[in-house]
């Protein structure tokens, strides 16, 4: 097997170091009839915000290059742009406001209802702003994976494009890795590195760092796939 990683250098601005490497192939195709071999994965997606990230396993689904099936997606915030990217790709998206909600463990157990109602095999947190807990990770025994702005176990927390710039690093990333009640904490499944420019800010960075997102959790959907049907 080659464990060595892969530099994607398709144009100079984006290039990265992503660990493992990149699969050629996420979906694999009945050549005699153009079916898909393998059941697609049910995904629960949850998200909080602008829901790029949804956008983009919506379109690599539809593109069938990941061979999976988005059951519905949570969503929190009344105004998240990611409901509007939902009804676009005529998802059932449900809207969970933690502000109505006692506790985390109230609001947890409404999404673990939500999520075993629609079948879900595997939840991706893409974008999920609220701290989870083990009424929720109990639930999905590593089958919850979540993205995060950093390559961990640098940079925790709801600040770590901000806290990677203060601390003046050359390099920072994303990492997708499996969900446990410690905060960013759990087994990292893919990691892409980003380069610090001299001269970037707070939204010039993260956007690049979501270039490498959007790579990175589409293969990290299959990989946790593959996890779980072990
Ligand atoms: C991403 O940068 C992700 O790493 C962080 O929240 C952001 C969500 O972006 N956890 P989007 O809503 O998918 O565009």
């Amino acid at each position: 097997m080659n464990t060595t990683p892969t530099i994607t250098n398709k144009d100079n601005t984006n290039s990265a170091l992503i660990s493992p490497p990149i699969s050629s192939s996420k979906t694999a195709i009945n050549p005699a009839n153009n079916s898909l071999i393998n059941p697609p994965i049910k995904l629960g997606i949850m998200a909080s915000g602008s829901g790029s990230n949804f956008e983009v396993i919506a379109r690599e689904i539809h593109q069938r290059k990941l061979n999976a099936q988005i059951q519905v997606l949570i969503y929190n915030k009344p105004q998240a742009k990611v409901k509007d990217r939902a009804k676009n790709w005529n998802i059932p998206a449900i809207l969970l406001n933690h502000k109505e909600y006692q506790d985390r463990e109230k609001f947890d157990a409404k999404i673990v209802e939500i999520l075993k109602q629609n079948q879900v095999e595997l939840v991706v947190m893409a974008g999920w702003m609220r701290i989870v807990t083990p009424v929720l990770i109990n639930a999905f025994p590593n089958k919850i994976i979540n993205i995060h702005p950093s390559l961990l176990p640098s940079f925790k927390g709801n600040k770590a494009v901000e806290n990677a710039l203060e601390a003046g690093v050359k390099i920072t990333g994303c990492t997708v890795h499996l969900v446990v009640p410690e905060v960013d904490s759990g087994e990292i499944l893919i990691q892409a590195a980003v380069p610090i420019l001299p001269n970037d800010n707070l939204e010039t960075l993260h956007a690049r760092i979501q270039v490498q997102e959007h790579k990175i959790l589409p293969e990290a959907i299959v990989l946790a796939a593959k996890l779980d049907r072990k």
